[in-house]
Parts: structure tokens; C-alpha cells; sequence
């Protein structure tokens, strides 16, 4: 599964990029907000540091004005996927931009038959939201689930983003589900490194250690 990040931060991606962790980035408006910076500016910085695709969002919402929106966000780096949201328009700006050439992530999705439009439309990542769906006390795991087994059964290769991710354990059910990528929170990825017992574990360790004065260098 790739991992991609869920950020605008520079300095978070950095950190997670030098230990490999980043096959790719995704914003959206929120992210872009809460970072500060103007949206060509820090989306060029992330492209140039990340290999992998860096999702930017159009702000238009009629398909004409989100396709205009794309192109120009797709200027900014050869890695750009020009986020869309999956509305009838969105699903149009995507077929327009796919047909170009250019990589597509339709963004908001949030039931089976969004993502096989968005599918069918040629979209190069779906983006189903699962958190939002635990939100509202349903399943957004069994979403993901679905737009496997249903993808799986057509040979779609629109790849399954799974985005929203709120905890590690996220993160490994999505792995199972074979979803294609999963974008996190820098905050989430690190803590798929605890455990309680690897802690415990090296407390006892470091007191051996200790005890007996055990040197390497
Ligand atoms: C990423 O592409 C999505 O915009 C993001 O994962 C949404 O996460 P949230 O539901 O925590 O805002």
C-alpha cells in the first residue's frame, strides 16, 4: 500500500519523506488554509520535494471553470493529480482531464456507486472518506471494501485512495482491504510505530542495561 500524506506542512512531509515514507501528498482547501501560504506557492515547494503525486484541489464548482482551474494547477509540476469533487460537474471536469493526460483524484467520495462513476469517468484516484463516515456512526472501512470488491470485479484501474484516516488501525485495515493508498495525517503515520509492549519492553531492556553497565561504543 502507498502512503501518501495528508498535509500542507513542508517541514512534516520533509520529515517523513527522508525516511521514505511518502510515495505522494494530498491537500485540499482546509489543508491549504490552516498552512497559510498561498496555494501555487507551497504546492510547488511539496511537488519539487515528493516524487510521487501531490493532490491540489480545484475551489470551482462548475465543471468549465474546475477544468480551467485544473490546467493551471497541473502547470505548476508533472506530478500534480488535480483533486475534484464528486459531483456531476466534478465527474465531467475529470473526464475532460483524464482525456489530457493528466492524473485526476476525485475527492469527497462517500458511497459505492460515487466511486464507480468516478470510475467509469477515468479518474486516476478515488478518494473515499472514511472518517467522515465513522463520523456519522456508520462504516467507512466497509465502503472501501466494496469499492474493492467492485472494482476487482471489472478490472477498473482507478486506484482506491482511502482517505479521512484518523488512527493507525486505519491504516492496517486499509492494507488488508488491499486499498491501492492510503493518505494520513503525519500524526497517524508515526503512531503506527507505538506499542505499548515495545515501550514496556525496553524499559526492562535500558534497566539491564544499566544494571549490568552494558557499553557498544
Ligand atoms: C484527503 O484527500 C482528504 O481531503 C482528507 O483525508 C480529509 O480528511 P478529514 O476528513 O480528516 O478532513
Amino acid at each position: 500500500m502507498k502512503f501518501f500524506v495528508d498535509t500542507a506542512e513542508i517541514e512534516a512531509i520533509a520529515e517523513l519523506n527522508d525516511l521514505g515514507m511518502v510515495d505522494g501528498v494530498t491537500t485540499n482547501p482546509s489543508l491549504i488554509a490552516k498552512s497559510g501560504r498561498d496555494i501555487l506557492e507551497v504546492t510547488k515547494e511539496i511537488c519539487a520535494m515528493v516524487d510521487g503525486p501531490v493532490s491540489a484541489e480545484v475551489v470551482a464548482l462548475e465543471a468549465d471553470a474546475m477544468i480551467a482551474e485544473g490546467r493551471k494547477l497541473a502547470e505548476i509540476a508533472d506530478n500534480i493529480a488535480v483533486k475534484v469533487p464528486l459531483t456531476w460537474d466534478g465527474l465531467k471536469a475529470c473526464k475532460t482531464l483524464t482525456d489530457e493526460g493528466r492524473m485526476v483524484n476525485v475527492t469527497l467520495c462517500f458511497s459505492a456507486n460515487q466511486a464507480l462513476l468516478a470510475a467509469k469517468a477515468g479518474a486516476t484516484f478515488i478518494s473515499p472518506f472514511i472518517g467522515r463516515l465513522d463520523d456519522l456512526n456508520t462504516d467507512g472501512l466497509e465502503l472501501i471494501a466494496d469499492i474493492r470488491e467492485i472494482y476487482d470485479n471489472y478490472g477498473f484501474e482507478t486506484q482506491i485512495l482511502a482517505a479521512s484516516i484518523r488512527s493507525a488501525n486505519h491504516m492496517s485495515e486499509c492494507a488488508k482491504i488491499g486499498a491501492d493508498v492510503a493518505t494520513a495525517p503525519p500524526a497517524v503515520i508515526k503512531a503506527m510505530a507505538n506499542h505499548v509492549l515495545t515501550d514496556k519492553g525496553l524499559a526492562g531492556f535500558m534497566a539491564d542495561v544499566e544494571k549490568a553497565g552494558i557499553k557498544i561504543l
